[in-house]
């Protein structure tokens, strides 16, 4: 079945969600990451076999409505757990990150590694603009531990899974958003203050 996205392209739906995050740096800094994805990460499906993943995952664009998915997923975590508006937006500029590496360099397969990767490929990234090295560290680690148990190599997976309370959301929304059983389109339509916050 095609999946259809009636107001927006799919890449347009992820970039409004920068409107969720508050704090200016961290939305400059999430967007520049953003802006320098490989173009697999737009267009490749969350699995490559298809076997593990709901239907709205696979095909083209699947990669970023899963990273949608999780956003969504994990923003409602974070206000549910989470006091104070640092924390939630450092887990969503984590969620919105943490596949963006999944194929790694040449996105022959997608290795368990892939948490590792991104760490170092964001680590690596010159971002121009101003932000506390202690808030970049935190929402690179939500990216680097998401896979929890299966983080690879397995000395990550020791850290992994002694999470701190934003990295653990990014792992429940990620392993949420995967969930063959728990199929569901991401949420199209955004409120108008997303958006104005966004486009102001
Ligand atoms: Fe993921």
């Amino acid at each position: 079945m095609m999946i259809k996205e009636p107001l927006y392209s799919i890449k347009e739906s992820l970039y409004l969600r920068l409107g969720l995050i508050k704090d200016d740096n961290i939305r400059n800094f999430t967007e520049q990451a953003l802006n320098y994805a490989d173009e697999e990460f737009w267009t490749y499906p969350s699995s490559l076999s298809g076997r593990y993943h709901p239907k709205e995952n696979n095909g083209i664009g699947g990669l970023v409505r899963h990273t949608i998915k999780t956003i969504d997923i994990a923003k409602g975590l974070g206000e549910f757990m989470l006091y104070g508006n640092t924390s939630r937006d450092i887990t969503i500029a984590g969620a919105m990150l943490h596949d963006i590496k999944k194929g790694g360099d040449d996105w022959f397969n997608y290795p368990a590694i892939h948490g590792l990767l991104a760490y170092e490929w964001l680590k690596d990234l010159e971002y121009k603009g101003p932000i506390d090295e202690l808030i970049k560290e935190d929402i690179l680690n939500c990216v680097r531990y998401h896979m929890r148990q299966f983080s690879e190599p397995k000395s990550e997976a020791v850290r992994a899974v002694n999470a701190t309370d934003t990295e653990q959301i990014v792992q429940i929304a990620d392993h949420i958003s995967s969930r063959k059983e728990l199929s569901f389109l991401p949420g199209l339509e955004l409120s108008d203050k997303i958006i104005k916050s966004y486009l102001r």
